[in-house]
């Protein structure tokens, strides 16, 4: 349900439960279709999956050939790359009408075959195209796609059959930058997706997989049709001064969503979508969140955990400094129902500003109650600290834990957080708990919940 509709129905109630009673039956679209796994869009079978394992997305390519560059980290600035410019491969043409997917695909084939590092450069003009799909392993020991221009996804669903727009694959120490756009118009395919429906999500933006000790930054993403950006099976992933828009109600346009990952920093960014700005997932490890601008959206999310028997632990993970604007989470942990016993933990969400937020703090594990059993997804070592601001919401802290696995070594400590929502009965904040176990300390508005 986009926040609008919310705003509408909260304007005429005043209760502070009642608003509660009504998030909770806010949902994601997306939860619900277990045909396929959500990350990698690989086809689920029912009962197939083990515990643990990778989940390689295309089992039929053959492993990467052993790193070319004796030291791992990112490549040393400023080889001198071989320019591939997309311009002079017919048909690309950069007038905004013509499919130039056949020339950019061919201008990449010479990027990728080179024995140098190479350069695919998109230049000022608009580009047309539908599915991109830049794979490795490629002979070119250091790969840079710069974006000068705009890159337009062509608005129909068909041009994207695995589901992706821009996938860029098995490229290690790849680097993506030039402060450009790609622009996805998600605005014309938005309306065949309902909110709620359970069909399949729409396309993706920009998806980076397999690529280790990579780089993307410097880049405008616009209105993705489905998740606007997708990073998994990796290490040592830099994403910074992003930029990526997409309207508060459209559906499930999550910013960045990570996932099977490590040593992963996100920095200095500005995400305003329909969904999570940024959603960290299973097998998410060391993870360094810095400086992100969010809204609108629904925060910044750990989870949703526990939907796939198969998803594995997240924990080390920092997210700090940001800003949340009229957003409809803060800092949010959320698990489902009916989940493996997998655990997240080492958790710290300090130095947050909150402005009119509604669910400024809130841990849930009772997210999309579709199942009886309770999450069995362990929190333990959860830390906020430092989070200030405003919240819409009279419940400013929500720790809504397991029943079969309490929450672990919950901290909050110096929190502010003040009422500005439109209740004229109660204008306090309020801390809920439930199997929470949280200790206190410091500056605490709310006052800590009774457990
Ligand atoms: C790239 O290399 C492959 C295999 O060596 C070859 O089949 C293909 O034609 C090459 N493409 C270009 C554009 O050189
Ligand atoms: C890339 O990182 C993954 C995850 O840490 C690791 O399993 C894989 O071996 C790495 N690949 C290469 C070629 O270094
Ligand atoms: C907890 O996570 C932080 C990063 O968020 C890391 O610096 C720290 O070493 C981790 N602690 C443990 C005990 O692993
Ligand atoms: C925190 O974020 C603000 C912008 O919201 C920025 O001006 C400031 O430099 C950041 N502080 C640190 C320590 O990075
Ligand atoms: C906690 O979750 C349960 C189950 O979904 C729900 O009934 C309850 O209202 C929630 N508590 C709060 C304070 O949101
Ligand atoms: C409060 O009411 C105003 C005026 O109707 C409305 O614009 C605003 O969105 C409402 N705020 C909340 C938190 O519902």
């Amino acid at each position: 349900m986009p926040l609008k509709r919310n705003l509408d129905v909260q304007g005429a109630i005043h209760g502070a439960w009642l608003m509660v009673l009504l998030f909770s039956c806010v949902v994601d679209a997306h939860q619900f279709d277990d045909t396929f796994d959500p990350i990698t869009r690989r086809a689920l079978v029912a009962g197939t999956q083990g515990r643990g394992g990778g989940h390689p997305i295309d089992p039929g390519h053959p492993a990467d050939p052993a790193p070319g560059h004796p030291a791992p980290g990112h490549p040393a600035p400023g080889p001198n790359y071989k320019v591939v410019d997309i311009s002079r491969f017919p048909p690309a043409k950069g007038d905004g009408k013509t499919d130039s997917t056949p020339g950019i695909m061919k201008a990449w084939d010479e990027v990728c075959n080179c024995s140098a590092p190479s350069k695919l450069l998109i230049p000022k003009g608009t580009w047309l195209a539908a599915e991109l799909e830049f794979r490795g392993p490629c002979a070119s020991p250091q790969i840079m796609i710069e974006i000068q221009g705009v890159l337009l996804g062509k608005p129909d669903k068909q041009a994207f059959p695995r589901g992706r727009w821009i996938n860029i694959i098995k490229i290690h120490r790849v680097i993506v930058t030039g402060g450009g756009t790609i622009n996805a118009q998600g605005e014309k395919t938005w309306h065949t997706r309902g909110i709620g429906e359970s069909g399949k999500p729409l396309a993706d933006t920009f998806v980076l997989a397999q690529c280790n000790h990579s780089r993307v930054e410097n880049i405008n993403l616009v209105n993705g049709k489905g998740f606007n950006m997708k990073v998994f099976e990796a290490e040592d992933v830099t994403i910074s001064n992003l930029h990526i828009t997409a309207p508060d109600e459209s559906p499930n346009t999550d910013g960045i969503h990570i996932g099977r990952i490590k040593d992963v920093k996100i920095f200095d960014s500005v995400i305003g979508t329909g969904d999570d700005c940024i959603s960290i997932g299973d097998g998410s490890i060391d993870i360094h969140v810095k400086n992100v601008m969010c809204g609108p959206g629904h925060g910044i999310s750990i989870g949703s955990l526990g939907r796939f028997q198969y998803e594995t632990d997240v924990r080390n993970i920092l997210i700090e400094n940001c800003t949340f604007i009229r957003t409809q989470n803060g800092a949010r942990i959320k698990t489902f129902h009916d989940s493996p016993a997998i655990a997240a933990h080492n958790i710290t969400y300090c130095n947050l500003n909150m402005i009119d937020v509604y669910n400024p703090i809130i841990i849930d594990q009772n997210y999309a109650v579709n199942k009886k059993t309770p999450s069995k997804v362990k929190l333990s070592d959860i830390k906020f600290r430092n989070i200030r601001g405003t919240t819409w919401s009279n419940i400013a802290i929500n720790l809504n834990c397991s029943s079969t696995v309490p929450c672990q070594g919950v901290e909050l400590f110096d929190v502010d957080l003040r009422y500005t929502g439109n209740n004229t009965v109660d204008r306090i904040t309020h801390s809920a708990c439930t199997h929470a176990n949280a200790k206190f300390g410091g500056i605490m508005v709310p006052p800590p919940c009774k457990q």
